[in-house]
């Protein structure tokens, strides 16, 4: 099919009434644009398990706050056109502010308690507003797949629970986190990194390995595990450490024991400058 670009929601439902109706399954692969490797990996597992991929490009003005970049938010509408091509998107939605909140944000979606932890703590309105557009995209997709990575982990689960608690007909699934060679994750805000800043924001990925391998070699304290990832951090001079945090990856409560066998995952946030960036990793404690 060849790649559409399509910029309403009428448009865009009539589309996919006739994509159901030949019996397609639709993948949605939500984004802000500035499409990089790890936006391409959702566009990959969504191709491998769907008829049609819808890929959607908005940078969605509420879950930002008044000091943050919005207005500076690296937009490259048609390198993500060409992008999404290459890779097997069938149709690009690029909707303008308009049709995606024809009224305003008058009814908009509350992200619960959960969300008032770690990245809600330095972002208090982030995960409303990205539960807000989100209900919203999958409103106008319908019964559909989505994807998203598990770079952002609060969001994914913040996604989840959404879900699950609005009985939305959605299939979430998370897909792990693209990264550079030295480890950094792949993210649209990496360009706000200098030269310095990024030659250390490795140290974020270094940091959440040195704790992965300590639980996995058997660490069971976990205030002994995120003095040593301070430690590795702290090689970064550069880093300015928002969080460094075990918790628990269904209720994001912070732990500090492990028992064996049990899911936890490690956080990390930190400023590089103007970029603020964070990564986690998951582990399964032997
Ligand atoms: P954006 O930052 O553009 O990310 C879109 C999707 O790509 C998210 O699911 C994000 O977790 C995933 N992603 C980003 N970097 C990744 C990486 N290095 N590896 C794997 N996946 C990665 O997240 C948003 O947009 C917005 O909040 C959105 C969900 C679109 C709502 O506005």
């Amino acid at each position: 099919m060849r790649l559409q670009i399509i910029e309403t929601v009428a448009d865009l439902s009539d589309r996919l009434s006739d994509l159901r109706a030949q019996g397609a399954n639709i993948g949605f692969v939500p984004t802000m644009g500035s499409l990089h490797a790890g936006h391409v990996s959702l566009v990959e597992a969504s191709v491998a398990e769907n008829d049609t991929t819808v890929l959607s490009i908005f940078v969605n003005p509420l879950q930002f706050s008044p000091d943050e970049d919005f207005d500076n938010y690296p937009r490259n509408i048609q390198a993500d056109i060409a992008c999404s091509k290459r890779h097997g998107v069938d149709i690009v939605f690029n909707p303008p502010p308009s049709e995606v909140f024809p009224a305003g944000a008058e009814i908009d979606v509350k992200a619960g308690e959960f969300a008032r932890l770690f990245e809600g703590i330095y972002r208090p309105t982030h995960f409303d507003g990205v539960a807000t557009v989100v209900a919203r995209l999958f409103r106008i997709l319908g019964d559909c797949s989505a994807y998203f990575g598990e770079k952002d982990f609060q969001q994914l689960v913040v996604v989840q629970k959404m879900v699950s608690n609005l009985s939305l007909p959605v299939a979430v699934v998370g897909c792990p986190t693209v990264r550079e060679l030295d480890g950094l994750a792949l993210s649209s805000r990496n360009v706000y990194l200098d030269r310095d800043e990024r030659s250390q924001a490795s140290f974020l990925y270094k940091s959440l390995r040195t704790g992965a391998s300590l639980v996995e070699e058997g660490e069971r304290e976990l205030r002994t595990v995120i003095a040593k990832m301070g430690a590795v951090l702290a090689q970064a001079p550069l880093a300015d450490v928002e969080y460094l945090a075990v918790v628990d990856p269904e209720t994001f409560l912070e732990l500090n024991h492990v028992e064996a066998g049990s899911k936890i995952r490690l956080l990390a946030a930190a400023r590089f400058g103007r970029a603020r960036l964070i990564d986690n990793v998951g582990v399964v404690t032997r």
